[in-house]
């Protein structure tokens, strides 16, 4: 029996053991858990959350700004290198040697001499510009810098000039009122010294020549409508006397030169032209037209507004002009379309084209402002086969888009 009890006691000591064991195990792993882990985690998390978000937020700007400062600089670059790079020139026609021309075109950063450039680019010619950019822009002719037939000569023609040409259209002069009476004497200087110079360089390389006159050779007219034959009623005294004197003064020279020196000469007589490129603020009807009613504000009509005006679009002038140089015809030729409106037509046929509403107004009459106007175009009809086509409403329309995009452009707004 006595190994009975022995048997009985180890087996309850291997009991008490485990017993023991498994309590210790227990506390010794819950301790573990409750003391330990998850009051470490919730510490953790706490602090690193917290310096992790300020001090991410601190590195995410910081990239930021480095990344614009970046962004900046590639912007710049990549301004640079378009500017270097060509862009594609509009294409031209090609001429043989036999065909191509050298054409200088003076006042070719102007309005009507911009569009010239354009055609006889365009037809293959090699043209060079002359102009004090008065009143013209190089941003008129930027498209055709650096082409290997164009050329800038950025020079007063009242100096003279040595080039060697076939042929030469004249147009610098200041065109609209407050540009040729800002400064009347260099007007006078500009058509007179100035086409001396370029009736002399004509002369010397035996070049045609192409003298832009004006409808302004006839005054205030008191025939109407006005053929060339008309020898105007001009005031030589007016404030408009020294552009209208001094064209007439031009086309004086052009014939002189042409009776004395056979230079071959051709006289267009240009009547009030309109379209894309018209400098904005010449103050001429169409321009101020358009602009007002752009700007939502009154069309000022001058005097009653019964005095007409004929106006043609511009590329309907260059076609005449390429037509005249061409010709064998030497003497003056009107250059205008027949269509007559009176000035407060032209308010409402503006305002209408813009969609306002403006209010038209007659303010004082301008001195010397003609009455009217209206060419007659019989001889550019039957020497030129040449008349006007396009009809005002679509050249109206091609201006205003045009004034529009240039308000924008020039960051002033237009209302409409
Ligand atoms: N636009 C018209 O309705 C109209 C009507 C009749 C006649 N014209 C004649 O047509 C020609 C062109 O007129 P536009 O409307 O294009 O005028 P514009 O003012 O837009 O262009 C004339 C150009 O001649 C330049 N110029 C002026 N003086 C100069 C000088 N001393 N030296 C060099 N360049 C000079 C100007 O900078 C300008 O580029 C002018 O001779 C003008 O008398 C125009």
């Amino acid at each position: 029996m006595k190994w009975i009890k022995e048997i009985v006691l180890k087996f309850g000591l291997i009991l008490f053991g485990i017993a023991v064991y498994n309590t210790i195990w227990t506390l010794t792993n819950t301790r573990e858990k409750v003391e330990y882990e998850p009051i470490h985690n919730l510490h953790f998390d706490n602090t690193v959350l917290k310096n992790f978000d300020q001090k991410k937020l601190e590195e995410v700007i910081a990239e930021m700004k480095e990344t614009k400062t970046k962004l900046e600089r590639l912007e710049e670059k990549f301004q640079n290198l378009s500017a270097r790079v060509q862009k594609p020139y509009p294409d031209i026609k090609y001429l043989n040697y036999h065909n191509k021309k050298r054409i200088l075109v003076t006042g070719g950063g102007g309005f009507v001499g911009s569009h010239l450039v354009d055609r006889l680019m365009y037809e293959g010619h090699e043209v060079t510009v002359v102009d004090n950019f008065f009143t013209g822009v190089k941003y008129n002719i930027e498209h055709w810098i650096g082409h290997n037939n164009f050329e800038i000569i950025h020079q007063d023609i009242v100096n003279p000039l040595f080039v060697e040409v076939d042929e030469i259209y004249h147009l610098a002069s200041p065109a609209s009122p407050p540009h040729y009476m800002f400064n009347p004497v260099k007007t006078i200087k500009t058509n007179t010294i100035g086409t001396i110079n370029m009736l002399g360089l004509a002369k010397r390389v035996g070049a045609k020549i192409l003298i832009a006159s004006t409808s302004e050779v006839y005054g205030d007219p008191e025939v109407h409508p006005q053929p060339e034959t008309y020898w105007g009623h001009v005031n030589p005294i007016g404030p408009r006397a020294c552009y209208d004197e001094g064209k007439r003064v031009s086309e004086t020279l052009s014939y002189a030169y042409a009776k004395q020196e056979k230079v071959s000469v051709r006289v267009a007589r240009i009547f009030n032209t309109y379209g894309p490129r018209m400098n904005l603020k010449d103050g001429r009807v169409v321009s101020n037209f358009i602009l007002q009613a752009l700007k939502n504000e009154t069309l000022t009509v001058y005097g009653n507004g019964k005095q007409t005006r004929s106006f043609q679009y511009v590329s309907d002038l260059v076609d005449g002009l390429i037509a005249l140089m061409n010709s064998n015809y030497t003497m003056p030729v009107n250059l205008g379309n027949p269509q007559e409106h009176t000035i407060t037509e032209f308010a409402v046929i503006i305002r209408k084209l813009v969609g306002g509403n403006n209010k038209i107004e007659m303010v004082n009459a301008v001195e010397d402002d003609p009455q009217r106007r209206k060419p007659d175009i019989t001889r550019a009809v039957t020497f030129l086969n040449w008349k006007p086509k396009v009809p005002l409403k679509i050249g109206l329309e091609k201006t205003i888009k045009y004034f529009k995009e240039e308000l924008i452009r020039q960051h002033i707004h237009p209302i409409i």
